[in-house]
């Protein structure tokens, strides 16, 4: 498949298969997209967790909208964000920079200064934010990667993140969960798999200039 062809071969994907499992090896793909994932400043405010566990996705289920996707897929995804982004959570990402790239800590400092102001001047509900954002694009750059690699997925919204916070222990950790994808592989029966992909016409969603 031509990557508009997998692109098509996409969908959000109601009915998984429950005795199929996403090999190890493609979770390996998967995790390393995710860390792949372009992010602002490239501060990378995610985590993701990856659960293999049907008794958990039944307790997460309830928690879904009773969305069936999150019991019956191989795996669960769930897309986390960190909850404070301060002068640790920074200082940390340029020490990685200049241990990864050697760069000089003078050339480095005025721009982390800068960034700490602006971070230390944003409210919490800011940086909640502007972090979701960065989920988001991880969770586009795993839709993209999944369909690639034959791996059916269901983007999900539709959970209670304090729910998930608290089964999953993530306020401990200092996140919260934004986002959940299960994956796995389509049920014979799924009807959505059937269904033509309802999009706008190219016209009308590009301005060429
Ligand atoms: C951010 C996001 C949240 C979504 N939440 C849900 C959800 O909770 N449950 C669900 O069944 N589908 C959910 N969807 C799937 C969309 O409805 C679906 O992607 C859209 O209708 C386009 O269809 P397609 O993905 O099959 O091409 C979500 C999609 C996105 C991108």
């Amino acid at each position: 498949m031509d990557i508009i062809e997998s692109l098509h071969w996409r969908y959000a994907t109601k009915k998984f298969d429950s005795d199929k499992i996403v090999s190890q090896k493609k979770i390996e793909i998967l995790t390393e997209a995710f860390n792949l994932t372009a992010t602002s400043y490239g501060l990378q405010p995610l985590k993701l967790v990856v659960i293999k566990d049907k008794e958990l996705q039944k307790e997460l289920t309830e928690h879904s909208w009773n969305q069936q996707q999150v019991a019956d897929a191989s795996h669960v995804l769930v897309f986390c964000i960190e909850k404070v982004i301060d002068k640790k959570y920074i200082s940390q990402y340029f020490n990685n920079v200049i241990a990864t790239r050697n760069t000089p800590e003078e050339i480095i400092n005025p721009f982390k200064k800068q960034l700490i102001e602006s971070f230390d001047s944003k409210s919490i509900e800011e940086i909640s934010n502007w972090a979701t954002k960065q989920a988001y694009l991880a969770l586009g750059n795993l839709l993209t990667v999944c369909a690639i690699e034959e791996i059916d997925a269901c983007p999900m919204e539709g959970f209670i993140p304090k729910k998930y916070d608290e089964i999953l222990n993530l306020n401990n950790l200092g996140l919260t969960s934004v986002l959940v994808l299960p994956i796995g592989y389509r049920a014979k029966d799924d009807m959505f798999s059937e269904f033509k992909k309802v999009r706008r016409s190219i016209d009308e969603t590009i301005i060429k200039i």
